[in-house]
């Protein structure tokens, strides 16, 4: 604990000196593309969100309409909502452009300019391709508005200023590593694409500094201990798993059903990655991503 508020001094430090000078500094849009051309496909979207967790971070469980938004995500520096993505053009993302969308959903930031704090997982979905996000955006379009406003973040200062982000997104920003890798097969390069973009599983397993940045070069699937709510993960890279007696076919059916192979529930936040994602992949993707966790780079 002692540590973390050493962590917020130093950063404060930075904020006194920094603040004014990055809320001025312009954040590098890419080239905007012919977005609105492209056709969507709405199932494929609809798969995709399901994957991503969009529909399970912005679907409140006690009884908000679907993808309505506030979902509460702590985190050592205060407290977020998910917001309203529903068709709503007042409280949702009904008045936005596709290429707002794009440039939200890859990118991390506003219409208005603004980046997002990176609890929304924008990250791993940097590498999504312009039909997959026109897919997404078709789905989207499909979504019932919902008349619920969008709850504002409550951060502790320095971090309730998001000028702030784009230091820290200077320092801890990452390409998601979803490229495919010849001599591989099909299915390990599609379980590669899931595992470390869309189904953003390194979200909660990789560890993280101080500052909340992952530490993908040094501690990729080591764990963590800082879920929100004080959760904790275990490592999953490929001797964790095989000291700990998972293989292909177990690794699948668990992502499937929430079963372990000692005959265990997933629990906590596992638990739910389960319940409102992996359940709903193909056996296909499943199986591929079970290749890729058990035969991951070194
Ligand atoms: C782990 C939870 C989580 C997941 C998964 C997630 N989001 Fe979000 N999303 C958030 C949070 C929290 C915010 C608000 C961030 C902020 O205020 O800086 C947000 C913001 C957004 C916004 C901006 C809305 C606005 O009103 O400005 C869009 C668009 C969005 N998410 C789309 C998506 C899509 C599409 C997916 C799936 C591909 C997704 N999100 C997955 C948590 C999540
Ligand atoms: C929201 C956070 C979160 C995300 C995202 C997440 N996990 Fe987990 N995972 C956990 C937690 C917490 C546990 C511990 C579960 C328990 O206590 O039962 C866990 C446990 C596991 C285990 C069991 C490891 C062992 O030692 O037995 C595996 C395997 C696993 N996760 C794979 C994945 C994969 C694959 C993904 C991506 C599809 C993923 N996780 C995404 C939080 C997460």
């Amino acid at each position: 604990m002692r540590r973390l508020v050493m962590g917020a001094g130093a950063i404060a430090a930075v904020a006194a000196i920094g603040f004014a000078a990055l809320a001025a500094w312009p954040i590098g849009l890419r080239p905007s593309s012919d977005l609105a051309d492209l056709k969507g496909n709405p199932g494929r979207g609809a798969y995709l969100a399901r994957a991503s967790g969009c529909i399970a971070c912005h679907t409140n469980p006690e009884g908000g309409a679907p993808l309505a938004g506030g979902v509460e995500l702590g985190t050592p520096f205060g407290t977020l909502y998910s917001p309203n993505l529903t068709t709503d053009p007042e409280h949702g993302i009904g008045g936005w452009s596709v290429d707002e969308f794009a440039v939200a959903v890859r990118q991390g930031i506003s219409p208005d300019g603004e980046p997002y704090y990176p609890a929304f997982t924008y990250p791993f979905y940097a590498d999504f391709t312009d039909q997959e996000i026109a897919d997404l955006w078709a789905a989207f379009q499909t979504v019932p508005p919902a008349n619920t406003a969008s709850r504002a973040p409550e951060m502790s200062f320095p971090f309730n200023q998001r000028a702030g982000l784009k230091l820290w997104r200077a320092l801890y920003q990452f390409d998601p590593k979803t490229e495919p890798v010849e001599g591989k097969s099909d299915a390990w390069n599609r379980g590669k694409w899931l595992v470390e973009g869309a189904t953003h599983c390194a979200a909660c397993h990789t560890t993280r500094n101080l500052l909340g940045g992952r530490k993908i070069d040094t501690a990729k699937f080591a764990g963590s201990d800082m879920l929100p709510g004080d959760g904790k993960a275990p490592p999953i890279d490929t001797a964790t798993l095989v000291a700990r007696d998972w293989d292909a076919g177990n690794l699948a059916y668990a992502l499937k059903t929430g079963i372990t192979p000692s005959g265990d529930a997933f629990g906590n936040a596992m638990g739910e990655v389960v319940l409102f994602g992996t359940q709903y992949l193909s056996p296909e993707d499943l199986d591929a991503m079970a290749e890729y966790l058990m035969d991951q780079p070194k």
